[in-house]
């Protein structure tokens, strides 16, 4: 049989599709990852160039889940992208919701002093599949522990180099 002339374009074209099915997330994910980009005011950064095309999964820090169907995002690495210089960031956790199916956030090293009113990580009780928090090297204080309380699935959380003082209690987190 071999291949007729029709079916070069054919096949180049079913492979683009392969690969934009492959490397793009969800619609709604991908916006939300652009919402946070903007909200960051990032000047000099690798995440710049988020956006440049519709390819989520393969944007800087940003892992998919391996689905033969639609890809999720299941690991944001957001460590040391904002400027310092800006001053302390109040975060509002609540522009990670969109990412249900999310296992891993990094969010050190951003000098995050903690939350807008009513939208701390206590938020984030709704992702259900979150297992790992860095939130090491920030400013964060002992307040950032009583919201952590509702993180059900939560296995990992680094709070190394914040302003935490005392001795922890960390039975019942
Ligand atoms: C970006 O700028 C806005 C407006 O000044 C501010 O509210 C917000 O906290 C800044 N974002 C970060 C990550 O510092
Ligand atoms: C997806 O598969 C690749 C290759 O097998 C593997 O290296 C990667 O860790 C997997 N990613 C996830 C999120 O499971
Ligand atoms: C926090 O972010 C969510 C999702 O983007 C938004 O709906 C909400 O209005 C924001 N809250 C504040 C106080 O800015
Ligand atoms: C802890 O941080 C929160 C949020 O930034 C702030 O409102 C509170 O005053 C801080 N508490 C102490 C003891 O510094």
């Amino acid at each position: 049989m071999g291949l007729n002339r029709f079916s070069l374009p054919v096949v180049v074209v079913m492979m683009i599709n392969a690969m934009l099915l492959s490397q793009g997330c969800l619609e709604e994910e991908r916006i939300a990852l652009l919402q946070i980009k903007t909200s960051l005011n990032l000047t000099s950064s690798p995440l710049l160039s988020w956006g440049k095309d519709a390819l989520c999964c393969s944007w800087e820090g940003v892992t998919c889940s391996n689905s033969t169907t639609t890809r999720r995002v299941v690991e944001i690495h957001l460590y040391y992208t904002r400027d310092w210089s800006m001053g302390d960031w109040y975060l509002n956790a609540s522009i990670f919701l969109p990412f249900q199916e999310l296992k891993v956030l990094d969010l050190g090293a951003n000098r995050i002093a903690c939350c807008v009113a009513n939208e701390g990580f206590e938020r984030l009780s709704r992702l259900a599949k979150l297992e790992v928090l860095y939130l090491s090297l920030n400013n964060f204080n002992n307040s950032i522990l009583s919201s952590m309380k509702g993180l059900s699935s939560l296995k990992y959380l680094n709070l190394d180099f914040n302003q935490l003082q005392g001795s922890i209690d960390t039975k019942g987190t």
